[in-house]
């Protein structure tokens, strides 16, 4: 009997019964229709809508080489910074592994403020999904920790006294301050026993949390479904067949248009990794490239790009205390976001003129503190710190009531399609 007929009389091809095999013992077809192939999302999503994707490939891109790097690092504080250097000049592609590393803890935070951004924008924090936005938060919270547990392992003077200046900010915490920062160090000074317990919690604790995190966030955006730029909740308006009818399958429709972004994006990061590692000492900072001394303090601390917006706040108010609580309030407000914006239109692209102006505001604030954060806090940069901070805590504070004024225009019944 040919292939065919056999196909005919069994009732399918033998790929169709190894699937069937599998689905009668796990629901795979099930679990690829309900993500991928009958999930459907806004047909006109635009480019900020790339960065939730890139967000994940990046994930797995320090997943793997931090795997690679973990074997030949050696966590200790007589052998860590040697064993970089070691990684770097005689384990073969280590050099490759270990710049794609730290160039990947950057373009972690770039990806994942445009795609928080994108979600203030276009009010994707709103009814129904402020779970998924907390779950977000969390996710956010989860990579500022990696990123400050990884960055103290290579053992180098920035490593050293960023850590040293970070952890002693919970010594601000009333009565038991003294007691927490010792706590978390295990030791009186930042030592070997610190970085032993910084490296298990960066290679496995917080990595397993944030995947975690990431497969309850995607579970948490395919219950509520995609918003989309114009704001409008599709599955509102469905066809004859149940289908959304401003709706495209996110296979095979938006992963093709992801896959461009993952293209360009990849081209991006192998440009940095290739031609400028260090990007002028904002990926990588010159002072780590000597190894830890407790004995000497380097002149200049600050902390990686993508903390120095909560460093120029921290540093704006002359109280340690103080500063470490406005430090804590300028994240925890981000958390409140949906209770905090009262307007019920969603996207910028409907809202009146002071969200725009307030966002606005919002946006150069945080990027103006980032610039001031990697600065000398001399005495122009503390005072413009401080405008800078009055500013961003403004764009919260004054949400409820400029968010209720709002002059917002119609929205439209359906996803205004431009070609
Ligand atoms: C590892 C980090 C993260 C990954 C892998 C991730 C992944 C994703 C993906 C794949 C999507 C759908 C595609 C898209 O809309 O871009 C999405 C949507 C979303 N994410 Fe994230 N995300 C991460 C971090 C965050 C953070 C930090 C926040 C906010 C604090 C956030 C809030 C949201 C929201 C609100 C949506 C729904 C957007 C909409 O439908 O309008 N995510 N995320």
């Amino acid at each position: 009997m040919n292939s065919a007929r056999a196909d005919a009389v069994t009732g399918g091809s033998r790929s169709a019964r190894f699937l069937d095999w599998i689905d009668a013992r796990f629901p795979l077809t099930k679990m690829l229709k309900e993500h991928a192939t009958e999930y459907y999302a806004a047909k006109n999503f635009n480019v900020w809508y790339v960065f939730g994707v890139l967000a994940m490939v990046v994930l797995i891109i320090q997943l793997l080489t931090g795997i690679w790097l973990t074997m030949s690092y050696k966590p200790s504080a007589a052998d860590a910074f040697a064993s970089v250097e070691y990684i770097m000049r005689d384990v073969e592609w280590g050099w490759l592994i270990r710049y794609m590393h730290s160039t990947g803890a950057s373009a972690f935070f770039i990806v994942v403020y445009l795609h928080m951004f994108r979600g203030m924008m276009y009010g994707s924090y709103k009814p129904p999904r402020e779970l998924l936005w907390i779950i977000g938060m969390l996710i956010y919270l989860a990579l500022m920790a990696e990123a400050f547990f990884g960055y103290l392992l290579p053992w180098g003077q920035m490593s050293y006294w960023g850590a040293q200046v970070i952890v002693s900010l919970f010594g601000a915490v009333p009565f038991v301050g003294d007691s927490l920062v010792e706590w978390i160090r295990g030791d009186f000074y930042i030592s070997d026993i610190t970085l032993n317990r910084f490296f298990a919690l960066h290679v496995i604790a917080v990595p397993l949390a944030l995947v975690m995190l990431v497969v309850v966030h995607i579970l948490a955006l395919h219950e509520t479904g995609s918003l989309g730029p114009d704001g409008i909740e599709i599955k509102e308006k469905k066809g004859a067949d149940g289908i959304p009818l401003d709706g495209v399958a996110f296979h095979p429709y938006l992963t093709a248009k992801d896959l461009v972004a993952i293209v360009v994006f990849l081209i991006l990061f192998s440009g940095v990794i290739f031609f400028s590692p260090e990007m002028g000492g904002y990926f990588l900072e010159h002072a780590n490239f000597e190894p830890a001394n407790r004995l000497k303090t380097p002149e200049h601390i600050a902390p990686v790009w993508y903390f120095t917006p909560f460093y120029a706040i921290l540093r704006a108010v002359p109280s340690k205390g103080l500063g470490a609580l406005l430090m804590l309030l300028a994240i925890v407000a981000l958390f409140l976001l949906p209770w905090l914006d009262r307007c019920r239109v969603k996207s910028i692209r409907y809202r009146g003129w002071t969200f725009k102006l307030a966002l606005a505001i919002f946006a150069i604030s945080f990027v103006a503190l980032g610039y001031l954060g990697l600065m000398p806090a001399t005495q122009t940069y503390v005072i413009l710190a401080r405008i800078f901070t009055g500013l961003y805590f403004a764009f919260f504070l004054f949400m409820p009531i400029y968010t209720r004024m709002e002059k917002t225009k119609p929205v439209p019944e359906r996803v205004v399609w431009h070609e």
